[in-house]
């Protein structure tokens, strides 16, 4: 069984439905195929920032209810750099030695952190600064980590941004109208290409195709003539307008954030084809709720991977999903290389193949 380990666990960045699978995969995992201790650790890096650091012991027999559980009850952050840490009085702090005194201080072998890129860079580096044994499983809706196909909660939002085209259809088609949906996904258009083709839209904008107006409402004229008077269009929240600019929103702490662009097409589509639009922004919908099948087996599988992984105390490493199979590959390879939608994709091969308009 080899030497007995405390390890800890902390989800890091937006939430997504999955991260309590994980959690519960490990804690099972751990408990009992190894005999080994689980700690919790509250509201990502900031439960280890804390003093004394925040943390719940995790077992076997209080962890089942999760599988199914939204959200993460660990809680998460995906604010607050902890290298430049924005403090009470407006300046900035280098919290990073707090963070690992804390791992230090909970008598840690080992740390798994649920992280997309962003957050896995983060954890690495402390890692590195301060001897921390990592293992990282790669989340985010927007499956946008490099070396893995997929990422936890993808295929949950994939689910929910295709039952609202599934409903859009129907009353678009009453009212004759275009129904516009805009996504999540940041970057990376997986989520608009695969709900889109999923859920029979015609028109699929992502950010790594360019578009042009006219060609959509080509696409939606075409549709008129052939009987058919309403249209659907999937968009990815960092699609650009016409002019190339992102449409953000800056709130009160001066973060910019996406969201926009479905209301921008709504008015350009409107005005050069006269048909009548509307638009659903679905937002954090795609987050919650419960874990898809899907969602579930990749959580379990890279939970029971990562604790494995740590038995070979095989460290900065994360775990991926490659044609099947889970293999493990550096933390700095997958953070490396920002995984967008490929032009030469199958699915986008799929979109055009079907006639869908892609917008260029
Ligand atoms: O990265 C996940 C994600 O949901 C993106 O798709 C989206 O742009 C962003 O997070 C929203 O972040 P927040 O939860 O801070 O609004």
């Amino acid at each position: 069984m080899g030497e007995y380990k405390r390890i800890g666990i902390l989800t890091s960045g937006g939430d997504c439905a999955g991260l309590n699978a994980v959690i519960r995969a490990v804690v099972r995992c751990a408990n009992g195929k190894y005999g080994w201790e689980v700690w919790g650790i509250c509201r990502s890096t900031l439960g280890l920032m804390s003093s004394p650091p925040e943390a719940i012991k995790l077992e076997f027999d209080k962890v089942d209810h999760l599988l199914t559980m939204g959200g993460t009850v660990l809680g998460t952050t995906n604010k607050g750099n902890p290298f430049a840490f924005p403090m009470a009085d407006g300046s900035l702090r280098d919290r990073s030695e707090d963070i690992i005194e804390g791992y230090h201080q909970l008598g840690l072998s080992a740390l798994i952190g649920v992280g997309g890129d962003g957050s896995l860079a983060i954890l690495r580096k402390l890692a590195q600064q301060g001897g921390i044994n990592l293992v990282g499983i790669p989340k985010t809706i927007d499956n946008d980590v490099g070396s893995t196909e997929r990422s936890i909660g993808f295929d949950t939002a994939v689910n929910i941004a295709t039952e609202a085209l599934d409903r859009l259809h129907f009353t678009a088609a009453s009212h004759n109208r275009v129904m516009i949906l805009e996504v999540m996904g940041r970057d990376a258009g997986h989520i608009a290409l695969n709900a889109g083709i999923a859920g029979g839209a015609n028109v699929i904008l992502i950010p790594e195709i360019p578009y042009t107006i006219e060609n959509v409402c080509r696409k939606i004229r075409n549709r008129q003539a052939m009987g058919k008077n309403f249209s659907i269009v999937i968009v990815s929240e960092a699609v650009c307008t016409a002019e190339g600019n992102p449409v953000k929103n800056m709130d009160r702490f001066g973060e910019c954030r996406l969201g926009g662009i479905g209301q921008y097409l709504a008015e350009e589509i409107s005005i050069a084809s006269g048909a009548e639009t509307r638009v659903t922004v679905l937002g954090h919908v795609q987050r919650g709720g419960l874990p898809s099948p899907l969602d579930r087996l990749l959580a379990t599988a890279f939970g029971v991977a990562a604790v494995d992984l740590i038995a070979e105390e095989k460290y900065d490493r994360v775990v991926t999903w490659q044609n099947r199979e889970i293999v493990s590959v550096p933390i700095a390879e997958a953070i490396g290389q920002y995984r967008a939608v490929d032009t030469n994709d199958t699915l986008v091969k799929t979109a055009r193949g079907l006639g869908i308009c892609l917008g260029d």
